[in-house]
């Protein structure tokens, strides 16, 4: 006979192993899972895909907008749809923030995806899990890699405005301050290199980069870092004092798609922001050979690509009963 001691441990052996055989087969990471809507919202990624699609037929840049829009999120408060609430009487809005205002954009498009969910699976699915889908898909969508996203988020009921100005990585940061604003939310150097990639498509405004045209850091010159042809290009459409809401494709060579061209246009010196041509300076940096590596290798890219969103997606999520699952991601309940 099995003395009952043994036996318990035996029963607490087999709950543990069931317990992580079922993880595996949700593939969850920390508190997230890839089935967390399974039961309750099983299309959920079929709407949001259905209404991406038709968002694209009119604009050909919502996919990166709404890539940004995830990034951006996940950044401040970590991915719990703080960047969605307006402005009100408790909520200084992150859209207003410096690296925000005028520039992120795919708000509507989030709306419509919200209002179309609710009608399918009411008071259900967060916010803060439609921005991470969208981001898979709009990628996706582009010629992307796929990636199985993590879901169980739920929504903030604040925000947070002075985060937004004063930690969001800068067109304008030094390597070293990327790192650091990335090491901040435990993202590494790969991270950075990875996600980076990310400008293969969408645009930037001539104010975003217009700084390294003429009169780069006081110098009278150009950014020596910028290729001369591509330097004279971006002056025809930049030019000095000219209107710094004028759209360029962060990507010159495929602007729509999602590629691997963002790395061999660093290793011609055309990334487009300061902050893309620091991860290929011309001195030493652990950052150059992750470059190079992704410029011979569209898999690795993609795949890397899925395992850096997936980790910014775990960014501090509100789970269990945190937040709450807003009606609209516009406002808190
Ligand atoms: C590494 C630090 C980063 C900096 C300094 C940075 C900065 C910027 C800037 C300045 C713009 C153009 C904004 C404008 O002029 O209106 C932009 C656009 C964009 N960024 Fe980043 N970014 C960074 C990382 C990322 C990451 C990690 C992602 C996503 C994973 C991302 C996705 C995008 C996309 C897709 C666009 C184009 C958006 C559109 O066309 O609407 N960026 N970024
Ligand atoms: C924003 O974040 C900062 C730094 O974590 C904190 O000191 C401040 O209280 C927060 N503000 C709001 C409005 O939550
Ligand atoms: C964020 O920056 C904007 C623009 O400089 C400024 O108007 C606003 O007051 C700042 N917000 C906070 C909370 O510091
Ligand atoms: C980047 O530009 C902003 C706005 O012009 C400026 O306030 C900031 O000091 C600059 N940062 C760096 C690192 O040069
Ligand atoms: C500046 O450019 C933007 C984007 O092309 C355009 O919407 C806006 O009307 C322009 N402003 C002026 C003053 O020309
Ligand atoms: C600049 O870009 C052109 C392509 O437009 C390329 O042929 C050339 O090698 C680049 N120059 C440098 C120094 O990277
Ligand atoms: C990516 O690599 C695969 C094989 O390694 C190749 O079949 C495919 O055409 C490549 N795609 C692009 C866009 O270069």
């Amino acid at each position: 006979m099995m003395s009952s001691s043994s036996s318990t441990s035996l029963t607490v052996a087999a709950a543990l192993l069931l317990l992580c055989v079922s993880m595996m087969i949700s593939g969850s990471t920390g508190q997230l899972s890839a089935n967390y809507y399974g039961h309750t919202c099983s299309t959920v990624a079929t709407i949001v895909q259905n209404q991406i699609q038709t968002a694209l037929q009119t604009d050909p840049r919502i996919g990166a907008s709404l890539l940004r829009l995830h990034f951006h999120d996940c950044f401040i408060q970590g991915c719990d749809a703080s960047i969605l609430l307006d402005d009100s009487a408790t909520i200084q809005s992150e859209k207003n923030a410096i690296p925000n205002i005028n520039s992120v954009r795919g708000y509507e498009v989030i709306d419509n995806i919200k209002s179309a969910v609710e009608s399918a699976c009411p008071g259900v699915v967060s916010c803060a899990d439609i921005l991470a889908l969208a981001a898979e898909i709009g990628v996706n969508l582009a010629g992307g890699p796929s990636w199985t996203v993590q879901l169980g988020r739920r929504d903030s009921t604040t925000a947070n405005q002075s985060l937004a100005n004063t930690t969001m990585p800068a067109p304008n940061d030094s390597l070293t301050d990327l790192k650091s604003k990335f090491s901040d939310r435990n993202m590494n150097t790969n991270d950075l290199v990875t996600l980076s990639g990310a400008h293969t498509f969408g645009r930037a405004r001539c104010l975003s980069f217009s700084y390294r045209l003429y009169n780069f850091n006081g110098t009278g010159n150009p950014d020596p870092t910028l290729n001369t042809t591509y330097l004279q290009t971006l002056q025809q459409l930049c030019p000095q004092g000219g209107n710094g809401s004028v759209l360029a494709n962060l990507d010159p060579t495929t602007s729509n798609g999602f590629d691997y061209h963002y790395y061999s246009n660093l290793q011609l010196n055309q990334g487009l922001l300061q902050s893309d041509q620091e991860l290929f300076p011309t001195s030493n940096a652990d950052t150059i050979s992750i470059v190079n590596g992704y410029s011979r290798d569209n898999n690795s890219f993609f795949n890397s690509f899925g395992q850096s969103m997936i980790k910014m997606g775990n960014l501090s999520p509100l789970t269990g009963s945190q937040g709450e699952i807003r009606l609209n991601c516009r406002q808190v309940n």
